[in-house]
């Protein structure tokens, strides 16, 4: 790599050293590498936790966060005169309603005890197992050729687990393909899909689990170096993960990177930009990662749950791996949080119900009205649906997702249009603004909740569809393409929930 680019690509952690961005920390880490300062703030001023330096508390105000009190906890932490400062998801549903310390500890007033699967060998995962360093699954695959692994990775019928459900086997064959031998493998740990909490389950408890994974990807497709981008929050994550990687034996340097706070560099093309130092906007595909990815040179990336199946795949073969799932292929970690006894991730076949999800998390709370099978880009779903397939074909069908698995309950004391209107928040606040259609349609997508709450006609939400239409169309990212399903997806399934209203 030019020593440019190295430059570049320190500026997110340089300016994080000096605290931030200031006037004189830009001037610093612009004198350091060389970098125009007028780059440095453009690129430091996207990221919340680089943009605004200063000690203060971090309040969650997730869906779930929020229907577990944390309005009410705000304004008792404001009330004690340290900062407060509210944001997206922290990641914690299970534990809400949460907020994190300045020197980023985690302080939970969960009323609820907090779940996980049983110890299970049996599992693909096996999330509540002992974490081996013994690397066993990754002695098999330096046994084997590549074509034989890319065959097992096909046989397994593994789909990412990161949103999209894409099949891995497609994406290893493309780098595989690629000329160009300058190749680099990605974790993608930036976990921030509100509801969704299992890749930090798999970094704290089996971290070796996942380093094998990515010891198998990295052997198999040829890989230069390796980068985990981790959530910037995740600080009991990152050290479970540092201990994971001194003591492993990975064979090309593997490198760590922390966030800065953006949900959006979740999306695999934002992270690389970040990666790369810059703003974390999403790049317009073709050419994928796979073709032109980290530095442009063919990279691989995956999810941590991804990866955290590889070795069982590799161990047991891809026949019995995929035997694990029910309607699609293997064992999925779901997260269930919101209106339910035991919030928690529970490892189960892909492709249960929610029914038998909430019966593994200890049952409803209240009576059930909806649920968001897959975090707030999944929308709302009816209470008919409590036996349908969580997996991500048929979600799709019923127009809504699977994507991380993030599942939320809302029993029947949570008024939709105002859940409706904490997603469509969540959006407005995280879209990285490139788009027009999705930089004013999140806001107008707000706006129309907040107009209809405040005066009970629905005339304000009359246009919905057509702006939910073109974000679709005209956004480059999943962000913008789903941004507007809270609201439509409420309004679909509760009609009587949007009708006119009486305004105390
Ligand atoms: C707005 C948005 C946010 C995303 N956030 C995440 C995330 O936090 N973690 C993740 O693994 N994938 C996330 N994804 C999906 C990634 O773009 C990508 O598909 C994934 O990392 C590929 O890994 P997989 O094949 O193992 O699923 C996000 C996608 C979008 C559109
Ligand atoms: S759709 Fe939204 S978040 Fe995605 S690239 Fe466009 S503006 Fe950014």
């Amino acid at each position: 790599m030019q020593k440019k680019g190295a430059q570049r690509e320190a500026i997110l952690h340089l300016l994080e050293e000096e605290g931030g961005v200031t006037e004189q920390s830009v001037r610093t880490v612009s004198k350091q590498t060389g970098i125009p300062e007028a780059d440095i703030w453009g690129a430091g001023t996207f990221y919340s936790l680089i943009r605004e330096p200063g000690e203060r508390r971090l309040i969650c105000q997730g869906l779930t966060c929020k229907m577990a009190g944390s309005d009410a906890l705000h304004a008792e932490l404001a009330a004690e005169g340290v900062p407060v400062e509210a944001v997206s998801c922290l990641g914690q549903c299970d534990r809400a309603p949460v907020y994190l310390e300045p020197d980023r500890t985690l302080v939970s007033r969960a009323v609820h005890f907090w779940g996980i699967t049983p110890d299970d060998p049996t599992l693909p995962i096996n999330l509540a197992g002992a974490d081996s360093a013994d690397y066993a699954a990754l002695a098999k695959a330096r046994s084997m050729t590549t074509a034989q692994i890319l065959d097992e990775i096909e046989a397994s019928g593994l789909q990412g687990r990161g949103g999209a459900g894409f099949p891995a086997h497609i994406k290893w064959r493309s780098v595989v393909g690629e000329a160009e031998t300058e190749r680099y493998l990605v974790c993608n740990a930036d976990e921030g899909e509100p509801g969704t909490f299992k890749d930090r389950e798999v970094l704290l408890r089996r971290p070796h689990l996942m380093m094998e994974g990515l010891a198998i990807a990295a052997h198999t497709i040829g890989a230069s170096e390796i980068y985990i981008y981790i959530r910037g929050e995740f600080a009991a994550e990152r050290s479970a993960l540092e201990a994971a990687i001194a003591a492993a034996e990975i064979p090309v340097p593997v490198h760590i990177v922390a966030g800065h706070g953006a949900y959006i560099c979740g999306e695999e093309t934002a992270l690389l930009e970040s990666l790369e130092g810059k703003r974390g906007m999403p790049r317009l595909k073709p050419p994928y990662p796979t073709q032109m990815g980290f530095r442009n040179k063919p990279t691989l990336i995956h999810n941590v749950e991804t990866l955290a199946c590889l070795p069982a795949i590799l161990l047991r073969g891809g026949d019995a791996f995929r035997a694990a799932g029910r309607t699609e292929a293997g064992s999925k970690l779901y997260c269930i949080s919101g209106h339910v006894a035991c919030p928690g991730v529970y490892e189960l076949p892909l492709g249960v119900s929610l029914d038998e999800l909430v019966e593994a998390a200890g049952g409803y709370l209240g009576t059930p009205m909806a649920f968001s099978p897959g975090g707030a880009s999944s929308g709302f779903l009816p209470m008919r649906l409590r036996s349908h397939p969580l997996d991500f074909k048929g979600l799709g069908k019923v127009g809504s997702m699977l994507g991380s698995a993030g599942v939320v309950v809302l029993n029947d004391t949570v008024d939709l249009a105002w859940a409706a209107k904490q997603q469509a928040i969540f959006f407005e606040d995280e879209s990285c603004g490139q788009c027009a259609p999705c930089r004013i349609g999140t806001r107008y997508v707000r706006q129309s909740i907040d107009r209809y709450l405040t005066t009970g006609d629905p005339v304000a939400l009359q246009h919905i569809e057509d702006v939910s239409w073109e974000m679709d169309q005209g956004s480059i990212c999943g962000l913008g393409q789903i941004a507007a399903l809270p609201l439509t997806s409420a309004r679909t399934h509760f009609p009587e929930t949007f009708g006119h209203r009486e305004i105390p």
